[in-house]
């Protein structure tokens, strides 16, 4: 595991979507794992800057987000597909067809491993970006959450409800479940990079640099993970 800390949540940014940007230069098919949250904006900020100065083309990326929310109405506005569409997919010159997420109807999934199979017919992620949830989770894997299981069903955390409410007009329109690549999925990633910014996210980052990996805290699973970077903040690296 190697720590990167930065001033702040630009310079987290900044960074890594320039190793993102190596990855896509690197190989002639990328495939990127992606995240939602607040956490990857600044990232993906540079990344379209990246493809509008010609730097970089998504023309042969292939992209999975991590997680979906379960229950949404069609055009919500809220899903992670929109969010993902209103902050990088519309800008670059990626081929939507190429954008995927995993698959939810209001009833739930039918099945969810599917994803996976889809994952490793496409040659496997070659960068898996993660944000973190103030409970440790990574994607929608809560505490307790198993460090090998795939992609599946997720009941949200009382305390994922509550962050995630500031992006609903009230906490009780925040879906109770979503489907999320497990742990599982997550660590068959070729590389991974966590981002975390904030005070928020500190007692979070201070168990993964204190803790074996223990199930309580979800992110100590990445400690498995040959290659793992972590980028944080002046802020969230302020227990360590
Ligand atoms: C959600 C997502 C996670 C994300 C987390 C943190 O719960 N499912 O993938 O890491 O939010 O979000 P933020 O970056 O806004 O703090």
């Amino acid at each position: 595991m190697e720590i990167i800390k930065l001033n702040d949540a630009g310079a987290v940014g900044h960074k890594t979507a320039q190793i993102i940007a190596d990855e896509i230069k690197k190989h002639d098919n990328a495939v990127l794992g992606l995240a939602t949250g607040s956490t990857p904006l600044p990232t993906y900020e540079h990344l379209r800057d990246l493809n509008h100065e010609k730097v970089i083309s998504f023309k042969n990326v292939t992209t999975f987000n991590l997680d979906e929310y379960i229950g949404l109405k069609l055009n919500s506005g809220h899903s992670y597909r929109e969010f993902m569409d209103k902050e990088l997919f519309d800008h670059i010159d990626i081929h939507k067809t190429n954008t995927n997420f995993p698959s939810v109807t209001p009833e739930g999934l039918k099945d969810p491993q599917a994803y996976d199979a889809l994952i490793a017919k496409a040659g496997g992620i070659d960068v898996q970006l993660l944000g973190l949830g103030v409970n440790g989770h990574i994607g929608f894997n809560e505490p307790g959450s198993s460090f090998t299981e795939l992609t599946h069903e997720v009941e949200l955390a009382p305390a994922t409800i509550k962050a995630n409410a500031r992006f609903f007009s009230s906490p009780s329109e925040v879906p109770t479940k979503a489907v999320s690549m497990g742990i599982g999925s997550i660590l068959k990633a070729k590389k991974i990079i966590l981002i975390a910014t904030g005070e928020a996210k500190a007692e979070a980052i201070y168990h993964l640099v204190q803790d074996g990996p223990n199930e309580e805290w979800p992110v100590t699973a990445l400690k498995n993970h040959p290659d793992f970077t972590v980028i944080i903040d002046h802020d969230a690296a302020k227990l360590i």
